[in-house]
């Protein structure tokens, strides 16, 4: 039988999972991604998690279908080219080239948060909604539009790429790791959180995270649902430029499901019911009639069965 390999590569930890022709997640595996060792260095540790996997799994080369890859930042989609990639700091990378080479199967390379979407579209929350936009709060803020149960690309690859919608206005604007300023990223992504709690404590604002030793988003959110007050500042104004993203979201594609996952999705309804009052405040009332905002449920494995989707669903 014919298998589906899909990795799923982040910043600090490359995942690759195996999927049946039926869509079924057989099994994963993780190892780091060592990013900061170069390109090459990330090249390699691909190949060796995918032959591991399937390998482990008892399966010979003939019988894989592909691998798809999903990975952060900008891309040359059809040539599998990495243009830039803010988290990993690389620039100019012939993935797919580079992988088909060593492996000897069919590559193709998507953005991370657009595979995501399509795991999330294809088995999670967005399953049989063929128009859904997710987003992925995570060390970056990802974005992914899928449209007739597709991923929708764009001109030059970069459609969905949510979280550097400029949005935050230039008095509160910092500079985003992209190179613009005022991205969503900047304030709703973990780092983002991160920044502001720090920022705080530093200002000496009077908050229980000043005691906190290695701040996380989540000691934030925590705090915060605690009734903090610097704490709930914090993560409201996260909801709160992501409310504003979605409306903007919302005249322009007019999705029938947001979906949000990642890390600092985990805060749950006291998160969403803050994004859903926002953007039920800036959307316009026809353009938000039956949309609705979502927990994704794919959790940390959307991205290896959206990877493993770009090969089986095309
Ligand atoms: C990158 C995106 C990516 C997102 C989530 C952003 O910083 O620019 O390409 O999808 O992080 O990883
Ligand atoms: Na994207
Ligand atoms: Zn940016």
């Amino acid at each position: 039988e014919t298998i589906y390999v899909g990795a799923d590569i982040g910043g600090t930890a490359i995942k690759v999972g195996v999927c049946s022709a039926a869509g079924d997640l057989l099994q994963t595996y993780e190892g780091p991604t060592e990013a900061s060792h170069g390109a090459d260095r990330i090249v390699d540790n691909i190949v060796k998690y995918v032959r591991h996997i399937v390998e482990a799994t008892g399966h010979s080369w003939e019988q894989v279908g592909g691998v798809g890859i999903g990975i952060a930042g900008f891309l040359d989609i059809p040539n599998g080219i990495v243009k830039f990639s803010n988290n990993l700091n690389i620039r100019n990378v012939p993935l797919k080239q580079m992988l088909e080479d060593q492996l000897g199967v069919t590559v193709k390379v998507n953005n991370d948060a657009n595979v995501a979407a399509l795991g999330e579209a294809w088995a999670g929350a967005g399953r049989g909604v063929p128009n859904c936009v997710c987003y992925t709060l995570g060390t970056g803020v990802g974005g992914g539009v899928i449209i007739g149960g597709r991923i929708y690309e764009g001109y030059n690859g970069m459609a969905g790429e949510l979280g550097h919608m400029s949005i935050v206005p230039d008095l509160e604007a910092i500079q985003c790791t992209c190179g613009m300023t005022g991205c969503l990223e900047t304030v709703s992504s973990a780092t983002g959180i991160i920044r502001m709690a720090k920022d705080a404590v530093a200002r000496g604002d009077k908050t229980s995270l000043s005691l906190v030793p290695n701040l996380m988003a989540k000691e934030v959110i925590d705090a915060a649902k605690e009734g903090d007050e610097v704490a709930a500042r914090i993560v409201n104004r996260a909801a709160y430029y992501l409310g504003r993203s979605m409306a903007a979201t919302a005249v322009t594609l007019n999705p029938q499901r947001f979906i949000v996952g990642g890390g600092v999705a985990k805060a749950g309804d006291f998160l969403f019911d803050q994004i859903r009052e926002v953007f039920a405040k800036y959307t316009q009332p026809e353009a938000k009639e039956g949309v609705e905002i979502v927990a994704a449920t794919l959790g940390n494995n959307a991205g290896v069965v959206g990877a493993a989707g770009l090969i089986l669903r095309s």
